[in-house]
Formats: C-alpha cells, sequence, structure tokens
C-alpha cells in the first residue's frame, strides 16, 4: 500500500498500475515525503500535459553538479537535447530533427523489412526464441547502428552500454551504480570519438557525417555537443524500441482473441501499435525539476523541487481513457503519452512506430499459435521503464 511503497519492491516494477491508481486516488498531484524519493509524484493526465507544457519545468541531468567523481558523465548529460532547457534545446533539436522527418525515415524501411525477415528465418526452424535478444534488441540495434553509421558487428557492446547507462538516469541507484555508468560514459565516448576522427578524415552517407557537417559549418555544433547527441541517439533508439517491441507481443500473446483479430484484420496494426504503447509505456518515468515557484490546479510547487511524472500512469486515467485497464487495439482516439509531450516530445517516435509495425506484422504473417513458455512476464527492476528480461515463446 501507499503508506508503504518504496522503489524497491518487486511487486511495483511488476505491475505498477494499483499503485497509480492509489496515489491518482489520493492525489494526482501526490507530495511523497519518503525521504529518499521526495518529491512530488505526477499521477494524472491533464496533470501531466500541464506540466510537460511549462517551460518553468526544466529537464534537467540526473547527476548532480556537485558530483566531482562523475564530471564526465554530467558533461556528456549536459550536452544531450533531453536534458536541456529552452534557448540550448531549440538549437540542438532543430540540428538534429532535419535528419529525424518521416520521409527520411521512411527510406529505412526496405533495411527493417530486410532485418526482420532475416531474424524471423534464424529461429523460424526451431519454433522457440527469446522475443527479447533473439528479435527485439538486434532489430533496434542493427537500425539505429545503421542510421547513426556504426559497425552493427559492435552489438554486444550497445547492449552492455544500454543497460548500464539506463541506470545512471535512475533516480534510486546507489553510487556503486553511478560509478559503473561512469565508466561506461568514458567508453562510449572513446568509441565515438574514434569513429568521429575516421568520419571527418572519410565522410560517409551516415548520421555521424551529416552531424560532422553540420559542426564544421559556422561551429553550429560544439565537440562535447556532436558526442552528446551520438550517444543520446544510441541509447534512445534501444532501450524503449526494444520495450515496446516485447511488450507488444507479450500483450496479444495474454490476450488471444485480440491477436486472432490482428491476425484476421491486419488494417489494424496501427491503432494496435498505439494501444500497446499507451498500455504498458515502455518509458514510464520522466522527470523535471521547478525553476521557480509555480502553481499547478492549485498546488504550489516550490522553486527546485522535483517533479516525477508517470507516463504509465497517465495513460491509464480513467478520467481520460475509458476502461483504461483494457486492451483495445481499435481503440481511437488514442492520445497517449508514451512519447512525452511538447517540446521533448520523442524525437524518434516515427522511427520507433515503423519499426515495431514491421517486427510485429511480419512475425503475425510467418507464425501461427504464438505462445509464451512463462505466463507471468519477469520485468526488470529499473525505475523508468517497462523492461522485460526475456520473453520466450514457442509457435508453429
Ligand atoms: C525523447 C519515449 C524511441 C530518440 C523521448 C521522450 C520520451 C520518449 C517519453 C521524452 C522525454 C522527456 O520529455 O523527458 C520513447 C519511446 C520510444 C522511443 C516510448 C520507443 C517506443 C526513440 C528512438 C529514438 C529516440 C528510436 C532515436 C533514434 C529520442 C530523443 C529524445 C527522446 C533524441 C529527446 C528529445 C528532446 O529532448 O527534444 N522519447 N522514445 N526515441 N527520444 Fe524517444
Amino acid at each position: 500500500n501507499i503508506q508503504s511503497f518504496s522503489f524497491n519492491i518487486s511487486e511495483f516494477f511488476q505491475n505498477p498500475y494499483p499503485f497509480y491508481e492509489e496515489m491518482r486516488s489520493i492525489n494526482p498531484i501526490y507530495k511523497s515525503t519518503l525521504l529518499k524519493y521526495q518529491g512530488w509524484y505526477i499521477t494524472g493526465y491533464e496533470e501531466t500535459v500541464k506540466i510537460l507544457k511549462d517551460s518553468r519545468f526544466h529537464s534537467r541531468p540526473p547527476i548532480p553538479a556537485f558530483s566531482r567523481n562523475y564530471a564526465n558523465v554530467r558533461r556528456i548529460q549536459e550536452n544531450m537535447m533531453l536534458f536541456t532547457n529552452p534557448q540550448h534545446h531549440r538549437q540542438l533539436r532543430s540540428l538534429v530533427t532535419k535528419f529525424f522527418t518521416p520521409n527520411i525515415i521512411n527510406e529505412c524501411r526496405p533495411f527493417i523489412e530486410k532485418t526482420v525477415d532475416e531474424l524471423i528465418d534464424q529461429v523460424i526452424c526451431r519454433g522457440t526464441m527469446d522475443v527479447v535478444s533473439d528479435f527485439a534488441f538486434p532489430l533496434a540495434s542493427s537500425v539505429i547502428a545503421k542510421i547513426l553509421g556504426v559497425p552493427a558487428k559492435d552489438y554486444p557492446l550497445f547492449k552492455q552500454w544500454t543497460a548500464t547507462f539506463i541506470q545512471s538516469i535512475d533516480f534510486t541507484r546507489s553510487p556503486k551504480t553511478l560509478g559503473n555508468s561512469r565508466k561506461v560514459t568514458e567508453e562510449i565516448i572513446a568509441y565515438f570519438k574514434k569513429i568521429i576522427r575516421a568520419r571527418e578524415q572519410e565522410p560517409k552517407e551516415d548520421l555521424i557525417s551529416k552531424l560532422i557537417g553540420e559542426k564544421q559549418r559556422e561551429e553550429k555544433l560544439s565537440y562535447d555537443e556532436l558526442i552528446a547527441t551520438c550517444v543520446l541517439l544510441l541509447i534512445a533508439g534501444h532501450e524503449t524500441t526494444v520495450n515496446l517491441i516485447s511488450s507488444s507481443i507479450f500483450l496479444l500473446i495474454q490476450n488471444p482473441r485480440q491477436l486472432e483479430n490482428l491476425q484476421d484484420n491486419p488494417e489494424f496494426i496501427t491503432t494496435a501499435i498505439e494501444e500497446f504503447l499507451r498500455f504498458e509505456s515502455p518509458a514510464q518515468l520522466i522527470a523535471r525539476t521547478a525553476s521557480e515557484d509555480i502553481t499547478v490546479n492549485e498546488t504550489v510547487i516550490q522553486k527546485g523541487e522535483q517533479v516525477y511524472l508517470f507516463l504509465g500512469a497517465a495513460n491509464r486515467d480513467s478520467r481520460k481513457f475509458q476502461n483504461p485497464h483494457q486492451l483495445d487495439i481499435a481503440r481511437n482516439p488514442n492520445p497517449h503519452l508514451a512519447f512525452g509531450h511538447s517540446s521533448h516530445f520523442c524525437l524518434g517516435s516515427s522511427l520507433a512506430r515503423l519499426e515495431a509495425k514491421i517486427a510485429i506484422q511480419r512475425l503475425l504473417q510467418k507464425v501461427r499459435n504464438l505462445q509464451a513458455v512463462d505466463f507471468n512476464g519477469h520485468y526488470r527492476k529499473i525505475i523508468g521503464f517497462k523492461s522485460l528480461v526475456e520473453l520466450n515463446v514457442t509457435f508453429d
């Protein structure tokens, strides 16, 4: 129950929704006095939108400024658009957005289709796979590696880096975990420095070469910003997309009627993806800091206070969505907040949607009788993400 709530309990990671419901019923803008996790917990839809629209709520790197040991991690995080605010954010985002328009992303379609087919071909005779490590991760990895222009063969590295790096943005983690993330960030920086040097000498058609072009043109992008952007895209392009594809397949297995419906009516794929995003939001939590005293629905959030926005809760708010705990692949409209809202709205949303669409569509075309080996999904104990450790399935 909410009085004894702690982010350490495994129940929370497996099924956070009863906790969200209880918090929202007390107050959708809930003040947590838990010593370690003090701040405002936002579980209401409209309240979340209001806060995300208000640029006085700043996005900040999670590593504290005073923490000299982590200065390198902090410097990279400070230059990631995700953790910058109006002026700096606008400048960084406008440089990168032009490479992520839906038209440009659509050019990745043949590569995504080919990769999905190859991954399915590798497991089809076996009749079993772990959706996370045999399908979703190698797909998301190959696609972002191809876009950025880094070798896909390095994907075991990306896997290890992503897992450690996301812990550095987990506010419940211990200094030891932060120490690991420092080591990993330094490895990623060294990795990108080497690739940037090679592309400076011999540009290719990839995103890193294009970003170097932006850097060289009137020094529009600093070296730190260039590296931070590469790191952000590599990490952001992994974790959440893997989670979306794996959770979607798990949800379909748990809801056989909807699985059948989607197999019979493939045109539902577009609304189905939106519903998977709403129902099991891959990014469950994002944070902001009040840059001044701000009143939200008669509640004063004081300057410096932390605000935790539970997107997974907003997306199940019954004041916004009818039958929010019911999966409905035909739900329309579906104004979920899984990609955030306003200025920091996910830059990779078109890419993530396209990958998930092709992956699920092709898998359902090629296999029948999809079953989970273990019906209880096992989710990672990591705050902020709804992330399946593995999903072993069998199929004909
Ligand atoms: C931002 C979710 C896939 C790149 C965000 C935010 C969310 C999000 C919630 C906003 C964070 C905030 O406001 O604090 C997701 C989900 C994905 C996904 C659920 C997959 C299902 C991707 C992919 C890429 C990407 C594939 C890139 C290749 C980014 C970037 C930002 C961002 C660069 C920062 C935008 C900014 O600060 O202006 N994402 N994301 N994301 N996402 Fe995604």
